[in-house]
């Protein structure tokens, strides 16, 4: 059902080693379900990815895109499957192992200190990466590397000036921009991103998705990217799995899988060309 890789295209920055057709996937489902109560949310969902390969999630609200990153970082423990990351199946392994492990979930804003600057959380995530746990007591250190990193994350998502705020009192926008500098800071190898860009005002929205480009650039990262813009999907992935009622409906080219009827309707369960179709602009 989940087809490794396209041939490498002209133009493609990514290294041809990280998409050469048949090369070992750094994280796959396989048969990935987890119901509750009745309902099952995620459905014996089997999917590899590689290095180097930006996978689009979609799907309508409730399809199970976000249960299915929570079951792939740990955030949720699946009721059957099992996830694989570089070979090593994760069993019932915390949210915390998988992400010593590489597997980088943005973080919620549960996650954040909303006390703590925003300078203070990003350096949290570094200390966290370099094995200093998130113990806020070791903050007082001062870890120049510690601190360099977080210099460099909130530059990156244009956040410096905001350095010194509590968390809490970040505008929405802002708030989504330091959980991907959270993740950054993290510096895992599969990138889990959730609508990284919902929320965000349309000025703000760019200095998101050319970091993920950036992220993608580099040839050796695998990013799982559940996104709703369909102009951000042809952009970005190379791959389009879509998600329906918690089962894998369709796999493959974002522009074939976008035109495809079968996921025209069961995205919408009505017609193509009805506004407010996200797909619309496919045609
Ligand atoms: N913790 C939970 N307890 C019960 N039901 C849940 C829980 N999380 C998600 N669900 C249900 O699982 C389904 C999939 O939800 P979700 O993964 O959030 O969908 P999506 O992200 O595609 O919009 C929905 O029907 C939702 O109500
Ligand atoms: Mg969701």
């Amino acid at each position: 059902m989940s087809e490794p890789l396209h041939a490498p295209r002209a133009g493609d920055p990514t290294p041809e080693p990280a998409r050469r057709a048949g090369s070992p996937p750094l994280l796959e489902t396989r048969s990935l379900t987890i119901a509750f109560g009745g309902h099952i949310a995620v459905n014996a969902v089997s999917c590899a990815f590689t290095r180097g390969s930006l996978t689009a999630i979609v799907g309508p609200n409730g399809a199970g895109k976000t249960t299915y990153l929570n079951l792939i970082s740990g955030q949720l423990r699946a009721s059957a499957g099992d996830v694989v990351l570089d070979g090593q199946t994760l069993g019932r392994s915390s949210a915390a192992a998988r992400t010593r492990r590489g597997l980088g979930r943005a973080f919620q804003l549960t996650n954040l200190f909303p006390n703590l600057s925003v300078r203070e959380n990003v350096r949290l995530a570094a200390q966290a990466r370099a094995g200093g746990g998130l113990n806020v007591a070791r903050l007082a250190e001062r870890d120049a590397a510690v601190t360099e990193q977080a210099r460099r994350r909130l530059a990156e998502v244009q956040l410096e000036d905001r350095a010194d705020v509590p968390a809490a009192a970040l505008s929405h926008g802002d708030q989504r921009k330091l959980e991907v500098a959270l993740l950054l800071a993290l510096q895992p190898e599969v990138f889990l991103f959730d609508e990284p860009t919902a929320g965000m005002s349309l000025d703000e929205v760019p200095v998101v998705l050319d970091l993920i480009e950036r992220i993608k650039a580099q040839g050796d990262k695998c990013i799982l990217l559940v996104e709703h813009k369909m102009d951000v999907v042809r952009r970005l992935a190379d791959r389009v799995i879509v998600l329906h009622q918690g089962s894998l409906l369709a796999d493959g080219d974002p522009a074939a899988v976008i035109a495809s009827p079968l996921v025209q309707e069961a995205y919408l369960g009505r017609s193509p060309a009805a506004p407010g179709n996200p797909l619309r602009s496919a045609t």
